[in-house]
């Protein structure tokens, strides 16, 4: 199993504690670099892999295959974690290796563990309060959007759709007995909970 590990934004006592555990547990542990290497250490041994800053296709190409073989070749038979500043779903290099890990090891099981990411560290360290709809972004265009407090579900799906969004994923309750995680559109309630969210992304 491999588990890119959200070690939070660098503050040591901003890791949460299944993070550290599932370090503890780990049969052998992975990061970028020195940053993340220095926040597993109190937990773990742990290897700095190589990822190279190049535009290069062909260099970045052998790099990603070579990490992702590494990184498989210990997580076929034992848990490997992979430990990264922020969160791994957000803007992280764990995206990457994980869909190339899939591409060539499709029997191995991936997951995540999140982590507390660079945009709510700014909201606390500048006293910034997010309380109105937002948008984050890289120089990329936008193709995602995320709707929070999703009472009326399929309302918003029928009108996001009418946007050019294609694909959707509605959760409610996440990390609890009750969570609830929906990826088929039609399968979508007309009633939501107030702790839901809609994913929507134009394919
Ligand atoms: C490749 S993204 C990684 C984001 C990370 N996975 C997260 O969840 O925050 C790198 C970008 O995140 C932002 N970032 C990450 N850590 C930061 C920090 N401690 N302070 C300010 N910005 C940070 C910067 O914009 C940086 O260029």
């Amino acid at each position: 199993m491999l588990v890119g590990v959200g070690l939070g934004p660098g503050d040591p006592g901003l890791i949460t504690l299944k993070a550290i555990d599932t370090l503890k547990k780990s049969d052998k542990v992975y990061v970028p670099g020195r940053l993340a290497a220095d926040l597993v250490a109190p937990y773990a041994d742990c290897e700095i892999l190589d990822f190279p800053m190049t535009k290069d296709d062909e260099v970045l190409n052998e790099v990603w295959n070579r990490n992702a073989d590494i990184v498989a070749e210990d997580a076929k038979d034992g848990t490997v974690s992979f430990g990264l500043i922020g969160d791994p779903n957000f803007f992280s290099t764990f995206s990457h290796l994980r869909r190339v890990v899939h591409e060539r090891y499709p029997n191995i099981e991936i997951t995540t563990i999140p982590g507390i990411s660079s945009i709510t560290s700014f909201a606390s360290r500048t006293g910034t309060a997010i309380e109105s709809s937002f948008e984050v972004r890289d120089p990329t265009p936008v193709t995602s959007r995320i709707i929070l407090k999703a009472r009326h579900p399929r309302d918003i799906v029928d009108s996001l759709e009418s946007e050019g969004f294609t694909e959707f994923v509605f959760a409610e309750r996440l990390f609890s007995d009750d969570e609830t995680i929906i990826t088929d559109k039609e399968k979508i309630p007309e009633k939501g909970n107030y702790f839901s969210i809609i994913y929507a992304r134009k394919g």
